[in-house]
Order: structure tokens, then sequence, then C-alpha cells
């Protein structure tokens, strides 16, 4: 069993690289089936979601060409429509985006429901109803969505909730739908735009992506590509969070700044200098943290997948915070863990306080999602002593070589799976 053993206390110095966005590359990588001609995408993280998606991919036929760790080749051609029921799809909720790619292209869809982070219930009724707006029967068996049309036609389609997944999984759909489908109420992210360019690149019609309402023209066919992910939003925050909470100077590479804004905006607030550039942001941390208020919210507010991070530069700030979680239901798991490092916060339904500590101790803890792993493994940077973080799976799904780039930095921290492994870091460290 991996884990991640880590003595904390070094300023995080120098710089690092961020890779491309996970998210955006989950769904773009579903939409590259729909084209029989091949499309080639750069600037993939290799990442565990990546890569399981990927297996499913090639599970229902598509044939991916690894060229290198960030590049790849897909051909959907002889994608087969239905069923998609293999293990594979279970490991990873985005397995979902087969549903809106599939059924556009070929009008039917058969997609096991999801799995992935635990963070609280995550419905899929808005997508379900964006299919069905879109003239599809979905019916929800054996642990499956399937969704069959006769014809796809557009429609107008206003999302009850800002939903991210909702909102690219009804583009994709769409796209490949006769005449013309407009979204209202829809997501914004980052990663939304970089769908809807890559559609577009490939010949679909998608006009006001990262606004609320989006406009699809369906066209019959689409083409190859070649595209370039953007960067990975919640990666360069991550990087400077741990800068932050380690007191650090950090010049964060091959980011859009546009993107970051509510982060930035967060660390100015608690006290830290952010100087931006053209694609990197440099955070330096020299004076103490200060406390302040945070609530999640959709783009452009700050994200839900920065809060744990977020949770855990506040509980060394000075004064009470709090953070209020207003997307995910559940999302404060790792708050215990946090505890046992020596954090003094107090979860009352969907708020966290937290009153700040001089700093943290290390513990053994353990990851209970993606988003939260990390944060932990900030805690431990931050922390005086030895910190042993478990089931690090979860932090595996969403950074690459996430020890390699904090050691690039001056951490102190080992990827090991063995009780000598562990042993010899701590006599290396003491
Ligand atoms: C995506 C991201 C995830 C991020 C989240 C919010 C991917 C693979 N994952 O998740 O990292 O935390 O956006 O930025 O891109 N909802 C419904 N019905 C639905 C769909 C969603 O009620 O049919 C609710 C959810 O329970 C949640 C809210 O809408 O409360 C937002 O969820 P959504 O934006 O859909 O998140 P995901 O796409 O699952």
């Amino acid at each position: 069993m991996e884990q991640y053993v880590i003595k904390g206390g070094n300023p995080l110095v120098g710089e690092v690289e961020i890779g491309g966005a996970k998210n955006a590359a989950l769904a773009i990588l579903a939409a590259s089936i729909m084209t029989d001609e091949t499309v080639t995408i750069e600037n993939l993280p290799n990442v565990r979601d990546i890569n399981a998606l990927l297996e499913a991919m090639a599970e229902i036929g598509a044939r991916i060409d690894r060229t290198d760790a960030h590049t790849v080749k897909i051909s959907g051609a002889f994608v087969k429509d239905v069923p998609v029921d293999y293990e594979s799809m279970k490991k990873i909720r985005a397995s979902y985006y087969l549903l809106g790619a599939l059924l556009g292209k070929y009008k039917r869809a058969e997609v096991i429901l999801p799995g992935g982070c635990n963070i609280g219930s995550r419905p899929m009724d808005l997508h379900i109803k964006g299919f069905r707006a879109l003239g599809a029967d979905v019916e929800i068996r054996g642990g499956a969505v399937a969704a069959s049309a006769r014809h796809l036609r557009g429609s107008h389609i206003y999302l009850d909730k800002v939903s991210v997944g909702a909102t690219i999984n009804i583009m994709m759909a769409a796209s490949m739908a006769e005449g013309k489908t407009i979204i209202e109420n829809a997501a914004k992210e980052p990663h939304v735009v970089d769908v809807a360019n890559f559609l577009n690149s490939m010949g679909a019609n998608i006009r006001g992506a990262g606004t609320d309402v989006i406009r699809i023209v369906g066209v019959e066919k689409l083409h190859r590509t070649e595209y370039s992910i953007i960067p990975d939003q919640i990666e360069a925050g991550t990087f400077m969070f741990a800068a932050a909470a380690t007191k650090g100077d950090v010049m964060v590479k091959n980011v859009i700044p546009k993107h970051l804004e509510a982060t930035t905006a967060k660390l100015l607030e608690i006290g830290c200098e952010v100087e931006e550039f053209d694609d990197a942001v440099r955070v330096v941390a020299s004076k103490p943290l200060r406390n302040t208020q945070v609530t999640t919210l959709p783009y452009p507010g700050f994200p839900t997948d920065m809060q744990p991070q977020m949770t855990v530069l506040l509980g060394i700030a000075t004064g009470v915070s709090t953070v209020t979680e207003s997307i995910f239901e559940n999302r404060f798991k790792y708050v215990d863990e946090l505890t046992r490092m020596g954090a003094a916060i107090k979860v009352e339904s969907s708020i966290a306080i937290i009153t700040g500590v001089d700093r943290y101790m290390g513990a053994r803890v353990s990851a209970p999602d993606l988003r939260a792993g990390a944060a932990l493994v900030i805690a431990g940077l931050a922390a005086e002593g030895i910190t042993i973080v478990d089931d690090i799976y979860y932090i595996q799904r969403g950074y690459e070589n996430f020890e390699g780039k904090l050691r690039g930095l001056g951490a102190q921290i080992e990827l090991v799976s063995s009780e000598k492994e562990l042993q010899k870091f701590r006599l290396k460290v003491s």
C-alpha cells in the first residue's frame, strides 16, 4: 500500500510547472470519439482518472495511441454504441461523459452509473432532464443509464442548478442534434469553455460557453482535430496554497491567471503577496496568515475543489475563519484527520468554523478523497514533525507526480510502499 511520508517545516521555494486540466481532459477525451477521424490531444495530465477513462474507451472499441505521457491520438471509428458496462467504467464518475458523446453520435448510449469521489450525493437528474429535452428516452436500469432517440432535436433547456457535468454532457449531445439548443443557467467553468472550444475545433457550432447561456446549432458530422488542453486551475491553486501554508515563495508556471482569480483573491486577503505574469503566478508568504470568510460557489466563485486546501490554510491563520460549502454535502470528512494534526475546527452543517492554531503537528492521516488528500499533504508540509498520508490512491487520481513536484520546491516528501522504506525516510530526515 502506497503512502506519502512528509517531514514538514520547509518553506516551499522555486518553480513548478502545472499540467493539463484533468476535468477538461475527461470530457474532451469522451468527446473525441464523436468523430470517426483521428483526434490528437496534447497537454493531457498523466493521472489515474485519465488512464481509467482511456481504458474504458478502449474497451468500447476506441483506438488509443498514447504517443507520449501527455499526448494521445484517438480514433472513434470502431466504437460500439452500447452497452458500456465494464468494470473500468465504474472506477470513474466522469465516464458519464460517454453518455452525451455516444448519444450525440449514435443516438444510443448505455453507461454504468458513475463512481468517483465520495463527496456527498451527486445525482444525474439534470443530465437526464437535458437528454430528455433533446428527445431521448432515458431509463435507469441495472445500475446503468440507458438513453436512446430516433432523432435528437435541439431544445431550450433551463438547468435548475448550475452543473458542470450536465452542461458539458448536454452540450456534447446537442452538438450532433438537429437544430438549435439553448442551455440556460449553464456552468461557466474554464473547462466548460475548453470542451466547447474542442468541439468547435471538430466542426461543432457552440457559442456562449463561459456565459450562462450556451447556444448550439447541431451539425451532422464532426471531424479530426489537434487540441491542447488548458492548464489545471485546481492543481495550480493547490501549489499556490502549499506555498502560502509553508511561508514559501513559489512561481507557479503554465497557468492562466484569470482562471485563478478567486484563489488569488483569498491569498491576498489572508496576507500573501501574489504577482501575476502572462502565464505564471508567484506566491510569496512572508507575513503571518490572517483569518477570512470563504464560500464555495460555481465559477467565477471560489471553487469547491479548493475548499479543503483553503481550510488547511485558515487552520494556521490568526483568528477565527469560516468556510461554507455550498456545492456538495458532506465535503468536510477530512476535518477529523486535520483535527488529529492539531487543528481547531468545528463543523456545523455546511460551515466549518476554524480557530487558527500556531502550527500543525505531524500525524498519521488518511486521504478521504482527491482534493482533501492534497490538502492533508499541504498540512503535512506545514506541520512540525512527520506526517504519513494513507490512501494516496485518491490523490493520484488527479495530481501527476505530486511528490516529485513538491520535492522540486524543497519539500521533504517521499512515496513509500513498505515499512522499510518508511523507516529509511525517518532515518534520512532525523
Ligand atoms: C465537476 C467536477 C468536480 C467539481 C464540480 C463542481 C469533473 C469530472 N468534476 O463535478 O471536480 O467539484 O464539478 O465544480 O469535472 N447536481 C444535481 N443534479 C445533477 C448534477 C449535479 O443536483 O444532475 C448538483 C450536484 O449534486 C452538486 C451541484 O449540482 O450539488 C454541482 O455539481 P456538478 O457541477 O454537476 O459537479 P460534477 O460535474 O459532478
